[in-house]
């Protein structure tokens, strides 16, 4: 049986870090013999311009005979002024949703070779390692009801609703404690139970799961606090455990400890390790069509997924050392770019990684 695996290209920059990775792949595919197949299909904005939905039945179809998804990005400025239901993100949700792909994986690993490229202090964040474990299908992106309305003296209303049911946060905090037990037993679970009931209960779950897991070292943390941490201190962190939006959130600024967004991968996993793989940046439409995105994060998504869905251990490493040589060639994308480096464009990282592979 072939091992499939749908490609969503979507928005902005995802087909120029996309076609990067399938270069990646591709090359590993043949050389190692894995075995792998790639279906296309459109997604977000560009599935919306062909179908008039940003996830048509046949993209999610494919996604769900897929062992494993690889996606880009979506969105941008073109789609925003259109109704909720439809905008690009939608699509992105979709997958996510109908997949149950609940457990978010945002490893921040910074390599030695960037630490001039981050805004932090190189003693704030050398050495830094750590993953952010994000709820990834309930919470306020999910919960109903939500809308804008318009009330009886006239005025406009937007609400949403942050709800977790007792299983969601037990099955998330399963996965952030089997991933603790791992690496190095520290697990902190950031809430906001001092004012939303909502996490008050997420604390209270994912305290109780804790009893299964004693080797884990378990503390909890606002996630204001948390926020202020990350930039202060953050090799305090080891795993991650957080809701939806907050997970949105931290991993941003967990990216910029490493340097640069686009340097960040990310695995959406089910209960079965079927996956969703993906950079955690977005479609970068301004620097869209220009060839200088870094794809990097995108080529590590592949590294995830040969790793957590097709258990390739030994491929993801080698593409992991591939991105750590092409660094040590001092090749940089403009994001990471430092003085004396030798700035490439995305294909031109692509081919960097290309070369490092095929000498190892
Ligand atoms: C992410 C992105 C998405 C999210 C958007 C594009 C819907 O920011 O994966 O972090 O908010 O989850
Ligand atoms: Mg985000």
């Amino acid at each position: 049986m072939p091992k499939k695996i749908a490609v969503l290209s979507g928005d902005g920059i995802g087909p120029e870090i996309i076609s990067e990775a399938i270069k990646v792949l591709n090359y590993l595919n043949t050389d190692m013999d894995l075995g792998l197949v790639c279906d296309q299909a459109l997604i977000g904005g560009a599935a919306y311009d062909a179908f008039g939905t940003p996830l048509p039945q046949q993209t999610l179809n494919l996604c769900k005979n897929a062992d494993a998804v690889l996606l880009g990005a979506v969105g941008g400025p073109k789609w925003e002024g259109l109704a909720h239901a439809v905008r690009p993100e939608r699509g992105l949700l979709g997958v996510r949703s109908e997949l149950a792909l609940f457990s978010n994986l945002r490893p921040a690993f910074l390599y030695p070779q960037l630490v001039d490229a981050s805004t932090l202090k190189p003693d704030v964040v050398s050495g830094l390692d750590l993953m952010i474990v994000r709820e990834l299908t309930g919470g306020i992106y999910f919960g109903e009801p939500r809308g804008i309305r318009t009330l009886e003296n006239g005025e406009k209303q937007g609400f949403n609703t942050k709800i977790y049911n007792e299983s969601e946060i037990r099955r998330i905090a399963h996965s952030a404690y089997r991933i603790a037990q791992k690496r190095s037993k520290k697990l902190c679970s950031v809430d906001k139970a001092n004012v939303l009931e909502c996490t008050e209960l997420w604390r209270n779950v994912v305290t109780e799961v804790g009893k299964e897991y004693p080797d884990v070292q378990l503390s909890h943390m606002y996630v204001d606090n948390a926020a202020m941490q990350l930039v202060r201190a953050p090799k305090q962190f080891d795993v991650i455990v957080t809701t939806n939006m907050f997970g949105d959130i931290l991993s941003d600024t967990a990216a910029m400890l490493t340097g640069s967004i686009g340097m960040l991968p990310s695995a959406a996993l089910d209960a079965n390790a079927k996956g969703m793989y993906e950079p955690i940046h977005g479609s970068a439409p301004d620097i869209a069509g220009k060839g200088i995105a870094n794809p990097l994060a995108t080529i590590l998504s592949v590294a995830m997924m040969l790793r957590y869905t097709f258990n390739e251990a030994e491929a993801a490493d080698r593409i992991q050392k591939a991105v750590n040589d092409a660094l040590d060639a001092n090749v940089r994308t403009a994001d990471i770019y430092s003085e004396g480096m030798v700035k490439v464009s995305t294909s031109g990282m692509g081919d960097a990684v290309l070369n490092a592979l095929r000498v190892s």
